[in-house]
């Protein structure tokens, strides 16, 4: 039998495939539940040092069991430690406790965290104002609302908050009948198009259920997405969440706001109606940072190539690995902020082209010589927060370097993104990008915005955002380097 059928039980168990009977559902007894609970907060506490754990407080929860698999659907209260360092004490939560859903795949005593959901259990947020609690930005999926807390595992939502109007879309009991058939076959696509092979039988098992979640959660994004923009299948399909962030977002972005800079001057002329720098020749062919959260170096050689283009005439493909490598500041694979990455490249001296000095998606020593370099810059630029002005500088200017809120983006496939604001809040900065152009496509106004995933990606990597709207706060960290 093909890998992929043996799945579907598993995939049953994890979808309540209404075609298979549904696997018994019941509520142990607490001292079954300390297990995967205990795992559950092990892989939350990831990468903390043991005075800034979370502990665990109440938990309950119940279990569905198949084969040699069982699904642990877990609600638990962490407490989170005081914090004492005012840099990451910066939201304004009134308390720490939080709430999470957790679920638990434990196969044989060998555990996976297939979904991880917290969020205060005061879950009112002062929009402004003194920060009273304090917060770890380690646990990022904490503040948003997230996605996953929107009703799916009917067994979980005793609330009623439900979104009703999003309830019929996500009805397991209107999927079709033969759903773990069509999700498989949707995987063995996915495998034969992105070329996925991997190591063990395990692995493949492991995939599949995650791919099969994010189809899920998908979904959800389509539903709630208020542009044009389709979700689904892309070449992160088949990895979680925590993954994704993990390997290709850039969480310094979220706590950094880098250093000051000059405020830009903004052109009077009104925008024109719309622009593309792609088609004057001012943008180099989309790239590829690999797995390694280096956006910030890709989004900061992007405007260079546009600046140094506009101001010289030449276009010319500019090192990332320079930035990766040489930029002591910032910390290569681990995240970055454009306004330090202009500093360093006015400290070096420049930058060398993508020729000279090739990626190579890890940090390495610096090999960068003044000989080699191409390219200088002579300052940076913060430009305004109003996507008009925005708009009428990148028309006569360039370019420009944003960071956004990359929600959604691991599903995004074509098409103009509009997230519900809570969803993509301003405040959870994350990627950064090349703002390469705008426009209208049949009345919805959007940004055209350069990405760093590869051309096979996106609209041949290219991300469309919805523009007017401070969408996922692509108006909060615009910035430029200056060449005279
Ligand atoms: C929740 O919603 C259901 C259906 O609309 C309603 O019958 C029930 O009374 C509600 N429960 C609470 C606690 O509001
Ligand atoms: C699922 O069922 C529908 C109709 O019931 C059928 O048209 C479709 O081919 C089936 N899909 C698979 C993958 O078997
Ligand atoms: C698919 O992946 C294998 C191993 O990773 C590689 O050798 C092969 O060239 C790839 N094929 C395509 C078409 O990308
Ligand atoms: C900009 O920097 C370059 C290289 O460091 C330098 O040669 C040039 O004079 C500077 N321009 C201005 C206006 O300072
Ligand atoms: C783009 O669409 C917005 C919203 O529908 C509209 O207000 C604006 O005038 C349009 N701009 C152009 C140039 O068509």
């Amino acid at each position: 039998m093909a890998p992929w059928l043996q799945l579907l039980s598993l995939l049953g168990l994890l979808l309540g495939d209404a075609a298979a009977a549904p696997a018994p559902v019941w509520e142990p007894p607490t001292s079954e539940l300390l297990k995967p609970g205990r795992f559950a907060l092990r892989m939350y506490n990831r990468g903390r040092a043991a005075e800034n754990r979370a502990t665990l407080g109440a938990i309950r929860g119940r279990v569905r069991r198949a084969g040699r698999g069982s699904l642990y659907s877990l609600e638990a209260t962490l407490e989170e430690p005081p914090c004492n360092d005012p840099t990451v004490c910066q939201l304004p939560l009134s308390k720490k406790t939080l709430l999470c859903s957790f679920e638990v795949l434990d196969e044989l005593g060998k555990h996976m965290l297939l979904r991880r959901d917290c969020g205060p259990v005061d879950t009112k947020v002062a929009g402004s104002g003194i920060a009273q609690g304090c917060w770890d930005s380690g646990g990022q999926a904490s503040f948003r609302l997230s996605l996953d807390s929107l009703p799916f595992h009917p067994h979980l939502d005793n609330t009623n908050e439900t979104l009703n109007w999003v309830l019929p879309l996500m009805n397991k009991d209107l999927l079709p009948k033969n759903f773990s058939e069509k999700m498989a076959s949707i995987f063995k696509n996915f495998v034969t198009t992105y070329n996925r092979t991997y190591e063990t039988k395990e692995e493949t098992k492991w995939r599949m259920s995650v791919f099969a979640n994010n189809m899920m959660r998908a979904q959800k994004i389509q539903a709630l997405d208020q542009g044009t923009a389709q979700y689904g299948v892309t070449k992160f399909s088949d990895l979680t969440e925590e993954e994704f962030r993990t390997i290709y977002l850039n969480p310094l972005l979220r706590e950094d706001p880098g250093k000051k800079m000059r405020l830009a001057k903004i052109p009077k002329d009104p925008p024109p109606p719309d622009w593309d720098w792609r088609t004057k020749g001012a943008v180099t062919k989309v790239k590829d940072q690999g797995m390694c959260g280096s956006c910030w170096a890709f989004s900061v050689t992007g405007n260079v190539e546009g600046q140094w283009f506009l101001n010289q005439g030449t276009l010319l493909s500019l090192s990332e690995q320079e930035l990766l490598d040489c930029d002591k500041v910032d910390k290569a694979c681990m995240g970055g902020v454009p306004s330090t990455a202009y500093s360093a490249i006015m400290t070096l001296g420049g930058l060398e082209t993508e020729e000279d000095y090739s990626y190579q998606g890890h940090m390495q020593a610096c090999s960068f010589s003044t000989e080699k370099a191409k390219v200088y810059i002579n300052d940076s630029v913060e430009l305004s927060r109003s996507e008009h002005k925005l708009a009428a500088w990148l028309a006569k200017n360039g370019p420009i370097s944003v960071a956004i809120n990359a929600f959604g983006m691991q599903f995004y496939r074509h098409g103009i993104a509009h997230p519900l604001r809570p969803l993509c809040s301003p405040w959870l900065i994350d990627h950064a990008v090349l703002l390469v152009g705008y426009g209208n496509r049949s009345d919805v106004p959007f940004w055209a915005i350069k990405n760093s995933w590869g051309s096979d990606w996106g609209e041949e990597g290219y991300y469309y955002l919805h523009r007017g709207s401070g969408a996922c706060g692509v108006n909060t960290m615009a910035s430029s380097a200056v060449i005279d």
